[in-house]
């Protein structure tokens, strides 16, 4: 351990969290339908895989840009000579169009101003290296992605304080919680660099409505610090209210032109979920920071996409039928899938945080919990991991900061494993619930071992159990 940094060896990457533990026990048995039906289903993946078809019929219908070819002539010498870490022209301009395409065309991205980069890890950790080292502060509410530990944190040295926010206002961004989380990175002796929301949220599934947008940059513009809009999710926007860029919210404020408030905010983007492509690894810095887009630029030899990615998704970006007939599509699919998931879970008696967008939902399972503690939420987790094999992200990964709420992911799987999901998790609440009964009945009667009248009667109990519970969560949903 001596021989390596101390950067390298120690563990701000919160890659030791749930979050990611879960992944580790689904590696060592994955569920597949005929090899290993009993299994552990992956649900704590935020992969989109409802669209490859599209991808395919395109590729299908233009074979030069996956073939290394242009008007039928091989380009592979051309694409496989190194290329300056500026980008292909042509791509820039396909993704800046994308990006606006997906955000009704109301916002238009200038390609001078993009930055690509592997990815929006890549993305998220040069941004952070270009506004923040050890001493600085970055504000983040919460409940939060669990990556950005490892991505903000890591190797800039600098600190996440979180904007608490909970489930009494749909985990919205309140004034006083920005305000609070300002004074506890004073306190501890930090400097507030910048405030970094994920816009439509993971976990949360939810975009965030204009009157937060305007507080964040009303908030900004007071400090005199940075704002950083991960804007990874916008083309999973499945139902109303529609997706609002935190660019979109500048253009609009008349206090905002000719401000330099612009200089401070930055957005980040990849193709990693609207498209379905985090193997590509593509993604992007958009500023209109001269500074900041000159630094990352030199930073972005570090994570660099390949040419053969860009040359291929700069013919497939820039073909509009395609790109409106995948946004539409996409988000029709995402639709279905949340609205099977959702009611999966209310037949169980689980509700969720109402959402239209992403690919999770964010569930409530504190009812589930012996006691209100997040000891007792890892208990639970732990339970659905190794008995109802369904690996899910505990909120306490994500820094939620109430108990009992885990992020459900639905578009890495088919319908047919995320309906024997549902079957499993519904087995688990009868019997978690016969357990309850039981306990109460020993507790009436003294310890003796259950009749089939007790079984019965637990039956009738439990189905006005699960109903009370579903209506009292839908009276709480109403009640939002
Ligand atoms: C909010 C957020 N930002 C960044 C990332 C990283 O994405 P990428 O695969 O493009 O690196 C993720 C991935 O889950 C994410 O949810």
């Amino acid at each position: 351990m001596g021989m390596l940094s101390r950067k390298a060896t120690c563990n701000s990457h919160g890659q030791d969290s749930s979050y990611f533990l879960g992944w580790q026990e689904y590696e060592k048995n994955p569920y597949h339908e005929t090899l290993n039906p009993t299994g552990i289903i992956q649900m704590g993946l935020a992969e989109n895989q409802l669209s490859f078809d599209l991808p395919e019929s395109w590729i299908a219908e233009n074979p030069d840009a996956a073939g290394f070819k242009r008007n039928g002539e091989s380009i592979f010498r051309e694409l496989a000579l190194f290329q300056d870490y500026h980008g292909l022209p042509a791509f820039k301009n396909a993704l800046v169009s994308f990006m606006s395409e997906i955000r009704g065309n109301k916002v238009n991205f200038d390609p001078s101003n993009i930055v690509l980069m592997a990815g929006a890890t890549s993305a998220n950790e040069t941004l952070m290296f270009c506004l923040a080292e050890a001493g600085d502060a970055i504000l983040i509410p919460t409940p939060y992605y669990p990556g950005f530990d490892r991505d903000l944190k890591w190797r800039t040295g600098a600190e996440i304080v979180p904007i608490q926010c909970t489930s009494s206002n749909g985990f919205r961004i309140t004034s006083a919680a920005l305000e609070e989380a300002y004074s506890a990175a004073q306190k501890r002796n930090l400097r507030v660099k910048a405030v970094l929301v994920t816009n439509p949220s993971n976990p949360l599934g939810t975009t965030m409505i204009k009157d937060e947008l305007n507080l964040l940059v009303t908030f900004v513009i007071a400090k005199g610090i940075h704002l950083v809009s991960d804007e990874i999710y916008s083309g999973t926007v499945f139902s109303s209210p529609s997706f609002t860029s935190i660019v979109e919210v500048l253009a609009g404020r008349p206090d905002c032109q000719g401000s330099d408030v612009w200089d401070r905010v930055h957005v980040v983007y990849s193709l990693s979920k609207d498209l379905g492509l985090p193997g590509f690894r593509v993604g992007a810095i958009y500023s209109s920071n001269r500074a900041v887009v000159d630094a990352a630029t030199k930073m972005s030899s570090f994570g660099l996409v390949s040419s053969q990615t860009q040359y291929f998704l700069s013919a497939m970006l820039s073909d509009k039928k395609f790109t409106s007939r995948y946004i539409s599509e996409n988000q029709r699919r995402l639709k279905t899938r949340h609205d099977s998931l959702v009611h999966g879970l209310k037949e169980a008696g689980i509700r969720c945080l109402e959402s239209n967008a992403g690919l999770f939902c964010w569930v409530d399972m504190s009812h589930l919990l012996r006691e209100k503690t997040f000891k007792a939420e890892i208990d639970l987790w732990k339970k659905i991991v190794y008995e109802v094999r369904l690996n899910i992200s505990p909120g306490s990964s994500c820094h939620c900061t109430e108990p009992g709420w885990f992020r459900v992911c639905f578009a890495n799987m088919t319908e047919e494993t995320l309906e024997l999901a549902m079957q499993r998790i519904k087995e688990f609440v009868a019997s978690a619930s016969s357990a309850i009964l039981r306990g109460g009945c020993e507790r009436r009667r003294g310890r003796r071992h259950p009749s089939s009248t007790d079984k019965s009667l637990g039956k009738k109990f439990l189905t006005k159990w699960v109903f009370r519970l579903s209506s009292s969560h839908l009276r709480e949903a109403d009640d939002r």
